[in-house]
């Protein structure tokens, strides 16, 4: 499933953020690479581990809890802390996968990650390219939001960035392992819980109907997810 989440960062938060990446620490960004990606990848991150990567991280994280479609899609159990990177012009990430468990150095911490998610910080309109493209047996998917917008994808997918031909992009990025592993599976409950939410609305929370389904989405949980 690939699903847009608009508005996880509101102005102020962006705000911040931008204040805090301007005076960050930005390193290779191979520091995080797997080594099929190693080649295929030419772009900045801010440098994991240092303050103002953790503080511009934990905005993020504040704002995805509060993100009610992001945490009813992606049903997440461990997220990793966010990344930000930084493609000037002539950078790109060529086509590549993302490694199935991410350890977090010098800690116990790892996942495996079931989601990628691209957080996209840049005015759209202030670069060029930049695209994420995302492929799946339909074809490939150009992805380009606003700042503060979100893409949800499968960590399964093949996936590159294209070249940045004008300005900078500058995005948050970070894995997540969801409380139900299969893909399909948590895209059904996905679909359930919507349903559910617009019938709650037109017929009230405690409609037979409503009070069925909410038992039935509650009961594939029990089904499909670890907590
Ligand atoms: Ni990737």
């Amino acid at each position: 499933m690939m699903l847009r989440i608009e508005r996880v960062l509101n102005a102020e938060k962006l705000e911040k953020i931008r204040a805090i990446l301007d005076g960050a620490e930005w390193v290779d960004g191979n520091e995080t690479s797997g080594h099929q990606s190693r080649n295929a990848k030419r772009n900045r991150q801010v440098k994991q581990g240092t303050e103002a990567g953790q503080r511009a991280g934990q905005i993020v994280i504040e704002a995805l809890g509060q993100a009610g479609d992001f945490v009813a899609a992606a049903l997440p159990l461990k997220v990793f802390p966010p990344l930000f990177n930084r493609y000037a012009e002539g950078e790109a990430f060529g086509a590549h996968v993302d490694n199935s468990i991410r350890r977090l150095a010098g800690s116990d911490f790892r996942i495996r990650s079931d989601l990628s998610a691209t957080l996209f910080l840049a005015d759209p309109a202030s670069y060029d390219g930049g695209e994420l493209v995302v492929e799946d047996l339909f074809g490939e998917h150009q992805v380009k939001l606003n700042a503060g917008d979100l893409v949800l994808y499968p960590a399964s997918s093949v996936h590159r960035v294209m070249p940045v031909t004008r300005g900078e992009r500058t995005a948050c990025f970070f894995w997540l392992q969801s409380m139900v592993r299969d893909d399909s599976a948590r895209e059904h409950l996905y679909r359930l819980d919507r349903t559910v939410r617009l019938l709650s609305t037109e017929r009230g929370a405690s409609d037979l109907a409503v009070l069925e389904l909410t038992n039935l989405y509650h009961n594939l949980m029990r089904r499909w997810a670890d907590a």
